[in-house]
């Protein structure tokens, strides 16, 4: 080409979580079985049904010949006005439906949060971390992300000291960001800890990023608050959708809420420029947004919500308790969102390896696994060859710690069972055969 017309970001892109989908489906055209999807978390697609009552309120609102208008670029009035009283109601920080902003799913915030930053302002977040806010964050800065860790030892729960530390001799960092509950640990971060960050992020004049997709999928009745709790004057953004809850990942849609920019003009010129990216597309998914308040505001919400929760608890538990019984790995119990991520303890060593009975598909994973390969992308890829079982590396979400993730969304009961023994079997395999 005559000038490089390759983004300075374009090697940070990387979203294994669908990657090792093309995989999969090559195992799934070579064996004719059928793949154990692990990889996404797409309740939906894992077979969970939607009640009647959701699907009756998004019936109606499609007779609505506005659904199928544009709608204003922040969002709906209604349904803005509707989710900032919600908030206000719960005492913490204050807001109006002008301090919310309506995107194409999260994944679309996601991208204009990290992409509309100056070039040296940098967002620290946590690894392992869901790769949409990595991916994104070191694609606009044109450099590898900057992490806190994650400890898998401590229940998952962040290294304050080293947080504290990167913030301290980094002045290009300007944001912090937290998934809470969060994904792929699972981890639920308690007040405390929030708090802390809060403490931080106000010491050294940083604005938060809390993505809480999962923020009403909270089951083990921990310590959890909302950022907007907890934040009091720090500015941040806090990022909320439906994908997961109602659940529909299909609808695209997702808001940002901005805490505190009122006081803050460089944060509010910020926020301004949000929004003004999201005018030249001209608005948000408009149906969806219609919804929203008859949705959250219905009389089987809550006991529909409650229940569904349960069942993740009873999976998180169950999950948990066989593999843990493998030697040579960690799993803590997930608190809220539905991933589980077992660890390596174990040294893994490249002998390390997975028996495939079809040599055809043996043939094709080897040659995914060529000398130097990460090896628990080694052991994902192994056990698709193996087991037509789909997981996702842990060396996928911005982290050394070798391991996988994997749901908690098998809605049937059985299949559940079956896919973490043959997990639990087949960690122990690759681990006694070098
Ligand atoms: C932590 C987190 N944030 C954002 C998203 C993206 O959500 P959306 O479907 O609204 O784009 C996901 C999806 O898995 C997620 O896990």
């Amino acid at each position: 080409m005559r000038t490089n017309i390759v983004h300075i970001g374009a090697s940070e892109l990387n979203y294994e979580i669908r990657r090792i989908a093309d995989t999969a489906n090559e195992v799934l055209r070579l064996t004719g079985k059928p793949i154990i999807w692990e990889n996404i978390g797409d309740p939906v697609q894992k077979g969970e049904r939607i009640p009647p009552w959701i699907k009756e309120i998004i019936g109606r609102a499609s007779q609505d010949d506005c659904a199928y208008a544009y709608c204003p670029t922040r969002g709906l009035e209604a349904t803005r006005e509707f989710l900032a009283a919600r908030l206000n109601a719960r005492g913490g920080v204050q807001i109006t439906a002008d301090d919310i902003l309506f995107f194409n799913g999260l994944g679309d915030a996601v991208t204009k949060v990290y992409n509309l930053l100056r070039r040296e302002a940098r967002v620290i977040g946590p690894s392992p971390s869901y790769p949409t806010h990595s991916s994104a964050e070191a694609a606009h800065a044109g450099s590898a992300p900057i992490t806190y860790r994650l400890l898998p030892a401590q229940g998952w729960m962040p290294d304050l000291d080293e947080l504290r530390n990167r913030i301290k001799y980094n002045e290009s960092i300007a944001g912090l960001m937290i998934i809470n509950p969060d994904n792929p640990t699972g981890a639920v971060f308690p007040r405390a800890v929030v708090r802390e960050m809060v403490r931080l992020a106000r010491e050294f004049n940083l604005f938060i990023v809390a993505d809480e997709i999962y923020s009403n999928m909270v089951y083990d009745h921990s310590d959890y608050a909302p950022l907007s709790d907890l934040i009091e004057d720090v500015p941040a953004l806090a990022l909320k959708g439906i994908s997961k809850e109602v659940p529909w990942p299909g609808s695209r849609c997702g808001w940002i809420e901005v805490y505190n920019q009122q006081k803050r003009p460089m944060f509010r010129r910020y926020v301004r420029s949000l929004l003004d990216a999201k005018m030249l597309e001209v608005c948000s998914t408009t149906l969806p947004q219609m919804v929203i308040p008859e949705l959250f505001g219905h009389s089987e919400f809550p006991a529909w919500q409650g229940a569904r929760n349960r069942r993740f608890e009873s999976r998180a538990q169950r999950a948990t308790e066989i593999m843990s019984q493998c030697p040579g790995v960690i799993v803590n119990k997930p608190g809220g969102a539905f991933y589980v991520t077992t660890v390596f303890t174990e040294d893994l060593n490249p002998s390390m390896h997975l028996r495939i009975e079809d040599s055809r598909v043996e043939g094709y994973i080897r040659h995914l696994c060529p000398p130097g390969v990460q090896l628990d992308r080694k052991f994902a890829y192994e056990l698709l060859g193996a087991h037509n079982l789909c997981v996702v590396p842990l060396t996928g979400f911005m982290t050394e710690l070798l391991g996988f993730r994997t749901t908690l969304l098998e809605t049937d009961e059985a299949v559940f069972e079956a896919t973490y023994r043959t997990l639990a079997g087949a960690v122990r395999e690759f681990i006694e055969s070098s």
